[in-house]
C-alpha cells in the first residue's frame, strides 16, 4: 500500500480533486434522496384507495365513519383492522390486498400505517374545534376523496395556520402564541 505522502504532488492533486468531486456527488445524491423522501406520496403496507371507498355506489362512506374522532376529539384516528373486516370479511376477499388485510386480522396485528401529516410535539392541534366551526377536511388535507392512499398536499406550517386564524372574527384570541404552543 502506498501512503499519500509517497505520491507526487500531481498525483496528490488528482486524488484531492477526486475526493472533492466525490464529496460533491455524495451531497447532490443526498439532496436528491432528501428531496424525494419529503415528497407527498407515502409507502403504505396496504394499497388502500380513498377514492373507491368514498365513492362506493351512490352513497359512499363518510370520512368520519373511519376517522371517528374528528367531531369529538383532537385526534381524527385511523380505523382498526376490525373495522375494515366488517366489510372485507365478505367483500373482495380474493383481492391480494384483502388477503394481506386478512392476515393482519388473523394474526391480531395492527396495520403499520405510516403517518402522512404530523406536527412537531410543541404544536397543539385539535380536529373537533375546527370541524365544529365548519372548516372542511379539504382546506387542510386537499381532496383526499380523489386520492388512493392519503398524500400530503398542504404544508401546514405556522404561516398556513395563522393565515386562516387572522381571517376569523376573534382573531386576536386565535393568533396568541399560547393557542398553539401550550
Ligand atoms: C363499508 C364497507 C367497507 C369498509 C369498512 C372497508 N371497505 Fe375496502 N372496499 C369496500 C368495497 C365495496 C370495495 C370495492 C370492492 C370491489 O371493487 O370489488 C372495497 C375495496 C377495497 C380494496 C381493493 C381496492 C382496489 O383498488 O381494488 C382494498 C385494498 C380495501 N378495500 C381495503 C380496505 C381497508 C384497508 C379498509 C379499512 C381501513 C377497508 N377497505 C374498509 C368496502 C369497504
Ligand atoms: C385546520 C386544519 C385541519 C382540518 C380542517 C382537518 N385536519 Fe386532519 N390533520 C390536521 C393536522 C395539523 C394534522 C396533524 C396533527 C398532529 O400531528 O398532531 C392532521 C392529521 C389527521 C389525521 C392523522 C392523525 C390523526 O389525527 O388521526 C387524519 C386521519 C386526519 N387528519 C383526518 C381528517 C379528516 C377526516 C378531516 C375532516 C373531517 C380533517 N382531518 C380535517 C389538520 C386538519
Ligand atoms: C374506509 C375507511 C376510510 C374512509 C371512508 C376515509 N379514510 Fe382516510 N384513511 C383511511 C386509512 C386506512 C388511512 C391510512 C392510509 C393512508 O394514509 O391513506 C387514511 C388516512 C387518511 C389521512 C392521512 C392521515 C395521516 O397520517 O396524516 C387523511 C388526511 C385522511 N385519511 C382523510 C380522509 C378524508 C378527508 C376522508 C373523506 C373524504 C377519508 N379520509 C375517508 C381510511 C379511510
Ligand atoms: C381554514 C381555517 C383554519 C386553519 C387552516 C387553521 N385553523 Fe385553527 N381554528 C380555525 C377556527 C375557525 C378556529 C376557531 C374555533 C373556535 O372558535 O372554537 C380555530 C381554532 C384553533 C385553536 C383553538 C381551539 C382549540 O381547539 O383549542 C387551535 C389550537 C388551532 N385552531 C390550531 C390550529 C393549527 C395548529 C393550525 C395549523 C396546523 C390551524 N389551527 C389551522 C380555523 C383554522
Ligand atoms: C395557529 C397556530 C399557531 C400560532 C397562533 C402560533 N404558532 Fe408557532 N407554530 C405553529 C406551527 C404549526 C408550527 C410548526 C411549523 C412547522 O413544523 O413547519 C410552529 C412553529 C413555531 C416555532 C418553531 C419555528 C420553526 O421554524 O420550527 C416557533 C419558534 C414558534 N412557532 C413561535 C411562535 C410564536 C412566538 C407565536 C406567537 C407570536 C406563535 N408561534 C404562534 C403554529 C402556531
Amino acid at each position: 500500500m502506498r501512503r499519500l505522502a509517497d505520491l507526487s504532488p500531481r498525483q496528490q492533486l488528482i486524488l484531492g480533486g477526486a475526493a472533492v468531486g466525490g464529496l460533491v456527488v455524495v451531497i447532490v445524491v443526498f439532496l436528491l434522496i432528501a428531496n424525494t423522501t419529503s415528497s407527498a406520496a407515502v409507502d403504505q403496507p396496504i394499497a388502500f384507495n380513498h377514492n373507491k371507498h368514498v365513492n362506493i355506489a351512490e352513497n359512499g362512506i363518510q370520512c368520519q365513519f373511519c376517522h371517528t374522532g374528528v367531531y369529538t376529539s383532537p385526534v381524527a384516528g385511523i380505523p382498526s383492522v376490525e373495522k375494515c373486516m366488517g366489510c372485507h370479511g365478505h367483500i373482495a376477499t380474493d383481492n391480494p390486498e384483502i388477503v394481506k388485510l386478512t392476515a393482519y386480522w388473523e394474526n391480531q396485528e395492527p396495520i403499520p400505517w405510516q403517518r402522512v401529516n404530523e406536527q412537531p410535539s410543541f404544536v397543539y392541534f385539535n380536529h373537533s374545534s375546527h370541524i365544529a366551526s365548519g372548516v372542511t377536511c379539504g382546506s387542510c388535507h386537499g381532496d383526499v376523496g380523489t386520492m388512493k392512499t392519503a398524500e400530503k398536499v398542504v404544508d401546514m406550517n405556522m404561516g398556513f395556520c395563522l393565515d386562516c386564524h387572522t381571517q376569523q372574527e376573534n382573531k386576536d384570541a386565535l393568533i396568541d402564541c399560547v393557542v398553539c404552543h401550550r
